[in-house]
């Protein structure tokens, strides 16, 4: 690599405020990981607080840990710690369950503030998970429409009752003008839901700000929760004495313990809890939100913005094979840049093998996730002479990269 571009990267390194936190993660050594946007890197705290969920709460204390060690009372715990990170108060943010299923639930909580409406509106772009859980909110209530459009600013109409908006594209990092949605929405009397997946943790979110009204997303990505964590709901504080959901299950009820024969819903966020939640996984994730609610957002945008920009820059210098698929402009950028080549499925498999962790996107498309958490800019340096030497040598034209497993 050229040095004026080591030179760079490390005076950025030295300046980063960020740097130190990379001491909080376990990443294995030589490897490169641009997956955080899929699957965040392991917190050291999670090994001990897994542990010590396993050993003390469930094997010694057994059931008193319900009470004892607060398991009951950690979704909306834990929901009050991430709230501040998404620009949402305590009270609004409840943790559980996964993404899909609260999407569902706030597909129909945003229902129960527009009965008289039909119409979900959402992009053609969108995660394939809300489309499909879309589906099936409309076979579980007949009468309901879906209208799938390329640009939900201009498509909002009066007839709209809910419009559904992937705050960052997964595929190609985009960031959707969320704020104009939102108003527009309210202006023709619609309900929004974000899907924040791909912006909690890693971009500054406003959701009181913005007006917003429901609002879901994962936990495993930039809030580095681990596989399968819990997801989180967001529900306006104005909203909550009106709104219902369909997954009446005990957790959500006023009075669990009173074991009624009739559900009535809690008054607060609780409403939204469906039953039991994975404590080992809530445990896992307590690490997650310890390292991210006590950051400023704004200093981790900036360093998400500098780490691609860089890669950006490289990319397109070195290997100028690879088009750009992401936006170049930094304010259209999520944390991700995505670049595209018809081979890109054993280009991304090549660097796997050579350390550098990234992933696949159908049909076309190589995508690289920068948590400012754990990545610094010579990372970037290594990784894309990694990449030219693979385009330059054909590496990745070996049969072994070619077969495909289940999850790319
Ligand atoms: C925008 C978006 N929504 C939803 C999901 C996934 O939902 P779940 O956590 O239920 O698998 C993803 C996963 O990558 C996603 O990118």
């Amino acid at each position: 690599m050229d040095n004026s571009f080591t030179a760079r990267a490390e005076t950025l390194d030295k300046q980063d405020p960020l740097a130190a936190l990379r001491a909080q993660f376990l990443i294995p050594d030589g490897m490169i990981y641009f997956d955080g946007n899929s699957l965040g890197a392991m917190p050291k705290a999670a090994l001990e607080a897994v542990s010590e969920a396993t050993q003390q709460e469930w094997a010694t204390d057994l059931i008193t840990s319900w009470n004892k060690a607060g398991w009951f009372a950690l979704p909306t715990e834990y929901g009050d710690r991430l709230a501040p990170v998404i620009g949402a108060s305590a009270g609004e943010v409840v943790i559980c369950d996964s993404t899909s299923i609260n999407l569902y639930k706030a597909l129909f909580a945003g229902l129960s503030l527009r009965p008289e409406r039909q119409v979900i509106i959402a992009e053609k772009s969108s995660f394939p998970t809300d489309l499909y859980m879309v589906e099936g909110a409309l076979a579980s209530r007949p009468g309901l429409e879906m209208k799938l459009v390329d640009d939900l600013l201009t498509a909002i109409d009066e007839s709209v009752a809910v419009v559904l908006i992937n705050h960052v594209d997964y595929r190609t990092g985009k960031v959707a003008e969320v704020e104009a949605i939102t108003a527009r929405a309210h202006e023709m009397g619609a309900v929004v839901i974000w899907d924040l997946c791909h912006s909690a943790g890693i971009l500054p979110v406003g959701l009181n700000a913005a007006g917003a009204d429901l609002a879901i997303g994962c936990t495993y990505k930039y809030l580095n929760g681990g596989p399968g964590a819990p997801a989180f709901i967001y529900c306006a504080a104005r909203h909550l004495p009106n709104v219902s959901q369909p997954l009446s299950g005990w957790w959500g009820h006023a009075q669990p313990f009173a074991f009624d024969t009739g559900f009535a819903p809690d008054a607060g966020i609780r409403k939204f809890l469906c039953g039991t939640q994975p404590i080992l996984s809530f445990r896992a994730l307590e690490a997650g939100l310890d390292i991210i609610s006590g950051l400023d957002m704004a200093q981790v945008r900036a360093k998400s913005l500098s780490l691609t920009s860089l890669f950006i820059e490289l990319v397109e210098a070195k290997v100028p094979a690879l088009k750009l698929a992401s936006p170049r402009e930094n304010a259209l950028r999520g944390s991700q840049v995505s670049f595209t080549h018809p081979e890109a499925y054993p280009i991304v498999q090549a660097l796997i093998e050579r350390g550098v962790v990234g992933d696949f996107r159908m049909p076309n498309v190589l995508r690289f996730g920068f948590s400012p958490l754990y990545l610094s800019h010579m990372d970037v340096v290594h990784a894309v002479e990694i990449l030219r030497e693979i385009m330059e040598g054909d590496v990745w034209k070996a049969p072994r990269f070619q077969a495909r497993s289940a999850v790319t």
